[in-house]
């Protein structure tokens, strides 16, 4: 049987990532692959529920962390290890990385803290209890937070993460590049190119690291 692949989509907001999920979709399922795609926060219903909250509400980042790795918590067991196990390629729009660099960086939260919920989240599988749950590739949208700025302005209404000065995202683009280094599974893409271009760059990496082969 096929090995499941856990891919995740990282980067700023306004920095492209979401425009590049059909693609995504269609160039596994032309590889015949099952593709289950999903976001966070969200997956389920409750995790969407939470995601609501999560968006809207104001809350300090310690609730905030609490509430986005409850709703990881519920979309891992309900949705992405099921998925894994049929052999499915999972397309998930942000994961764990987005906390540590919106919790983390955006909003100061201690790491340490991050550290010991994701063990918790993603820990203790009963195949492999010392391992943790982690994508096998990050895509990595890199973009300077002035330029996603600009693509945001106007765009939509803003949640309350999008509605952040320029400064937060400074922070939260710190928290990926941190993330990053620590870890081979992140593909950075330069986010600043053309779509066109940044989708060439993204179907290269996929085929260097043998995700795509046809
Ligand atoms: P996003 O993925 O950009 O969805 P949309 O394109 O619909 O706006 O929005 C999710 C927001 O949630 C984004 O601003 C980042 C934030 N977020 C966190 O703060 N922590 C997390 O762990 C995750 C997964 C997302």
């Amino acid at each position: 049987m096929t090995a499941g692949l856990f891919l995740t989509l990282e980067g700023i907001d306004g920095a492209g990532k979401s425009s590049h999920l059909d693609a995504l979709e269609a160039l596994f399922r032309a590889q015949g692959r099952e593709v289950t795609r999903t976001r966070e926060p969200g997956g389920t219903p409750l995790a969407e529920t939470l995601r609501g909250l999560i968006l809207e509400q104001p809350m300090d980042a310690l609730t905030e962390s609490l509430l986005v790795f409850a709703a990881r918590r519920d979309h891992i067991v309900q949705v992405i290890e099921p998925a894994l196990a049929r052999g499915d390629v999972v397309l998930c729009d942000r994961f764990t990385d987005a906390t540590f660099a919106y919790q983390g960086g955006g909003r100061g939260f201690d790491a340490d803290v991050l550290s010991t919920l994701e063990r918790w989240v993603q820990g203790g599988r009963p195949a492999d209890p010392d391992a943790l749950l982690q994508p096998d590739i990050t895509i990595w949208f890199d973009l300077a937070p002035e330029i996603a700025a600009e693509r945001l302005a106007g765009a939509r209404v803003p949640d309350k993460f999008e509605s952040q000065p320029v400064e937060f995202f400074r922070n939260v683009a710190a928290g990926y590049a941190a993330r990053a280094a620590d870890a081979p599974r992140f593909v950075r893409i330069d986010a600043s190119q053309a779509r066109d271009q940044v989708w060439h760059q993204i179907e290269a990496a996929l085929r260097q690291r043998g995700a795509v082969t046809q």
